[in-house]
């Protein structure tokens, strides 16, 4: 496969790399692409110094296959019509046409099949707070139908990208300084902090973030679901966690879940209560699976399921999840090349 990364040098764009590395991603060619700021620069891949090309309105993508996009909306809504036009499949990991109805928005584990159907060669990769909670919901629904989620989410500062990553670590050395707190990416101060807000105020006062919750797992899932999201920006540097209240329309046995997520793909149980454990993010980083615990009965509702997850939002929220579409196209002679 020949493949191109657009936003290399980023969050997402780094981990690209180190995924399609270590999973031995079947690449002939790889082409790397970024703006102005990191043309020119090099990242190391496979023992070689790949160069970063800026991102232009030009043939580039001619001869490409699969356009791993990870360079925010606006780039990805510019450049795609210049990255598909010679028939790369781009998957696109911001949120910029995730709800059209000619874009599939696909989770491996959930709707692989979606991607079958993508008249402008676009897959989109979902909101990552989303995909870690659909791969649990997912093996849940297949016992009963769930009808409705309360979720609230602990998003990690790298969800923001690297230079939040950055701010973060540089405000926890100023405040242990005593010295003063630069704010930048944040709204406030993160360190020591807790920040309910995730993007942009929209309708009903839900956030931007919380409202991709709700969009996104109805189309993810096929479903009616009713969701309703509090996203909370935490001061932890990788991997988010999600506590989850949900209903199902039969009653189900705390013991009928475990052992449906036991066997789920992507997800690891973590649930043993009388030893202390439970997943976190500290322990979900750098790790592709869902880690879920806590599995109990609600106490407030007769088909109620409570549980809490942990996964990191840079692997299975973004760059995993993409190259796993990938993966599945491949398998199944999905591409337009094959
Ligand atoms: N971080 C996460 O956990 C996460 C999870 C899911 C989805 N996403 C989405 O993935 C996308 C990237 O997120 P990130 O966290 O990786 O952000 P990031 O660390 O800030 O990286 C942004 C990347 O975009 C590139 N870029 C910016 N302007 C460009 C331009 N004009 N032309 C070409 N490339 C340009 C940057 O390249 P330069 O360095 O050259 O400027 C950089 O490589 C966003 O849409 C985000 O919403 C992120």
């Amino acid at each position: 496969m020949n493949v191109a990364i657009v936003g290399a040098s980023g969050a997402v764009g780094q981990e690209f790399l180190r995924l399609l590395e270590e999973r031995n991603f079947p690449l002939t060619s790889l082409a790397l692409f970024g703006s102005k700021r990191s043309a020119g620069t090099t990242c190391p891949f496979k023992g070689k110094n790949l160069l970063i090309k800026e991102l232009q309105h030009n043939d580039d993508f001619k001869g490409i296959d699969i356009a791993l996009a990870s360079a925010g909306g606006g780039i990805s809504k510019e450049f795609a019509e210049t990255i598909t036009q010679h028939g790369a499949v781009m998957i696109d990991n911001s949120s910029a046409f995730r709800m059209d109805a000619d874009v599939p928005l696909v989770v491996p584990e959930v709707n692989p099949d979606d991607c079958r159907q993508r008249p402008r060669n676009i897959i989109a990769n979902p909101n990552c707070t989303t995909i870690l909670m659909v791969v649990v919901l997912k093996a849940i629904e297949q016992l009963s139908h769930i009808t409705r989620v309360q979720v609230a989410s602990y998003q990690s500062a790298s969800g923001a990208g690297a230079a939040a990553m950055a701010e973060l670590q540089t405000q926890l050395q100023q405040v242990l300084a005593g010295d003063s707190v630069a704010i930048e990416k944040f709204k406030y101060q993160l360190a020591f902090n807790l920040i309910p807000q995730i993007d942009v105020f929209a309708d009903h006062d839900y956030t931007k973030e919380e409202l991709k919750m709700y969009n996104e797992t109805r189309k993810i899932m096929h479903s009616n679901i009713e969701v309703s999201a509090t996203c909370v920006r935490v001061p932890v540097m990788r991997a988010h966690s999600e506590a989850v209240w949900l209903e199902t329309e039969q009653p189900l046995t705390p013991e009928q879940v475990r052992k449906a997520l036991q066997t789920a793909a992507g997800v690891t149980v973590v649930d043993n209560p009388a030893q202390g454990e439970y997943p976190m993010p500290l322990f979900a980083a750098d790790k592709d699976n869902v880690f879920v615990g806590r599995i109990r009965k609600d106490l407030s509702r007769p088909n109620g399921i409570t549980l809490w997850l942990s996964g990191d939002q840079i692997r299975k929220g973004a760059a995993l999840n993409a190259i796993q579409i990938a993966e599945y196209m491949i398998d199944h002679k999905l591409l337009p090349s094959q």
